[in-house]
């Protein structure tokens, strides 16, 4: 494929991707946006297949295995892969674009063909040093935020005396390590402050994500899919690649909005979540401050039934339970139901509802629940107080009435859904286990509020039977 071919292919690419983002943006044209996403990707990889860089039959050939042996492992673990795993699935693939930019800023650094010289080769060293700082601190951070998310390390914050001393000192000898690189004789000399900066990246990586605790997990996660994409777009300067400089923009910017968006819904400065040392250990064990702190008032499906038939004005706020039951095909079928019955059922979306961006949104849409009773927290959040029933369905945090009454709370001042304004509020769960950030939840004990214990599937295939069989 000549160079002028190529160029077009890269900037149809790049068209096609920035619709793609478009069209993410809304659940009615995301699948659209996937699939312009889709066809984008093909054209990259056709063009880059086709193009100049690839030496021979036999770099073709080594290309293809990596794509046969990388494309199918993929597709192996999004097949396996359950939606509640999805956030760890994510950090994962952050990790390896991080290492990628690790291993061609290595191998670059190598290549026996480049022989610049002057300022040109400067700008290419300083690309090799930037390109694997940031892949080094994006793949050790992305393996921790792993471990947290999976629960195989504490989401307790580690906060280690003099730690923005220590970062600092970090952010120092990386700069000293860097104007040796660039000074350096030798491959050999050179090649000694660029291993102990990749060192001290990986351990700044660890630190900076052992330091953030689990309530503030959602930032973490946009913030290494913004980090991935820097990653990916210093790999570009690496390898002259202009759309994958374009690309890894695209994701860093866009990675970067997400995590401003996320410090917003949960009312944290950026940069006080990534000094770290806010939120608590995650996971649903109630710790000390879970305790249970009063009387609760149980209730059946059959008496949820009643309560739903009788109520003119229904708000569901969907959360992690429902996603882990995979209620939401259920929580459809008793929408239709009441709306069949003339009553006003709406849905209530908190943005860090579940464990990643979007959650709740891609389980209802799979239901097929209209977008248009969907709504976002800010929409109807004065709605409460002239709702008559409000159903919370597997959530916890983000109806935690203590992130607006209690300072000391780990999550005080997230913004939440006022559930417990509503008439009456049911909360359909399994014990009275804390949520992610660990905290206890006194919308419980509330007198106006109601706990439908049990696997929410369950219980609402109980609540939809009694429905039907009322009429
Ligand atoms: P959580 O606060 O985690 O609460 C979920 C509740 O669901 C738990 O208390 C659990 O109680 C219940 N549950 C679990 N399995 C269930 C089942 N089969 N049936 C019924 N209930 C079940 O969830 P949330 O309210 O959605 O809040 C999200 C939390 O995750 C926030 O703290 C947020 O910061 C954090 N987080 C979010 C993200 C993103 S990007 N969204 C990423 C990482 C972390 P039982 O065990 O008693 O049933």
């Amino acid at each position: 494929m000549n160079a002028g071919l190529m160029t077009t292919a890269y900037i149809g690419a790049t068209i096609l991707f920035i619709l793609s983002l478009g069209g993410l943006s809304n659940p009615e044209t995301a699948r659209r946006g996937n699939l312009f996403g889709i066809i984008g990707m093909t054209i990259a990889v056709l063009a880059t297949l086709m193009g100049p860089s690839l030496s021979g039959a036999s770099g073709l050939a080594m290309v293809l295995v990596g794509m046969l042996i990388g494309g199918s492992t993929g597709v192996f673990a999004a097949i396996r892969v359950k939606m509640t795993e999805m956030p760890e699935l994510v950090a994962l693939m952050h990790s390896l674009v991080g290492m990628a930019a690790v291993l061609v800023g290595y191998a670059t650094f190598f290549d026996p063909s480049t022989h610049l010289t002057g300022a040109v080769r400067t700008i290419h060293e300083v690309e090799i040093y930037v390109g694997i700082l940031i892949g080094a601190i994006t793949f050790s951070g992305s393996v921790i935020a792993f471990g947290k998310l999976a629960g195989k390390i504490s989401g307790k914050p580690l906060t280690l005396p003099g730690r923005h001393l220590f970062n600092f000192g970090l952010l120092i000898v990386t700069i000293i390590l860097g104007k040796w690189f660039l000074d350096a004789h030798s491959l050999d000399e050179a090649m000694i402050p660029l291993s102990l900066m990749t060192v001290l990246a990986l351990i700044f990586g660890i630190h900076m994500v052992m330091a953030i605790g689990g309530a503030d997990m959602p930032v973490v996660v946009s913030m290494l899919n913004s980090y991935s994409g820097w990653a990916a777009a210093a790999t570009g300067f690496m390898l002259s690649n202009d759309l994958l400089i374009v690309v890894g923009a695209l994701v860093g910017s866009s990675g970067a909005i997400l995590s401003y968006i996320m410090c917003r819904a949960m009312n944290r400065k950026f940069f006080a979540v990534i000094a770290g040392g806010f939120g608590t250990g995650g996971g649903t064990t109630s710790s000390a401050s879970a305790a249970p702190a009063g009387d609760v008032n149980p209730i059946s499906s059959l008496e949820t039934a009643e309560l739903l038939r009788e109520a003119k004005s229904v708000i569901i706020v969907p959360g992690y339970g429902m996603a882990v039951a995979q209620a939401q095909h259920t929580v459809y079928e008793i929408t239709k139901f009441l709306r069949s019955k003339g009553k006003n059922v709406r849905f209530g979306i908190h943005p860090v509802a579940g464990r990643m961006p979007g959650h709740m949104n891609v389980l209802l849409a799979e239901a097929k629940v209209p977008y248009d009773i969907v709504m976002e927290m800010d929409e109807l959040n004065d709605d409460f107080p002239s709702t008559d029933v409000s159903m919370v369905i597997g959530a916890n945090d983000i109806v935690n009435p203590s992130a607006e009454e209690d300072p000391n709370s780990p999550i005080a001042g997230m913004p939440v859904l006022q559930v417990w304004k509503a008439e009456t509020s049911i909360v359909m769960k399994r014990s009275m286990a804390s949520g992610y950030a660990g905290v206890d939840n006194p919308l419980f004990y509330k007198e106006n509020n109601r706990m439908l214990f049990g696997d929410a599937k369950k219980m609402l295939d109980e609540v939809l039977n009694h429905l039907r069989t009322a009429g």
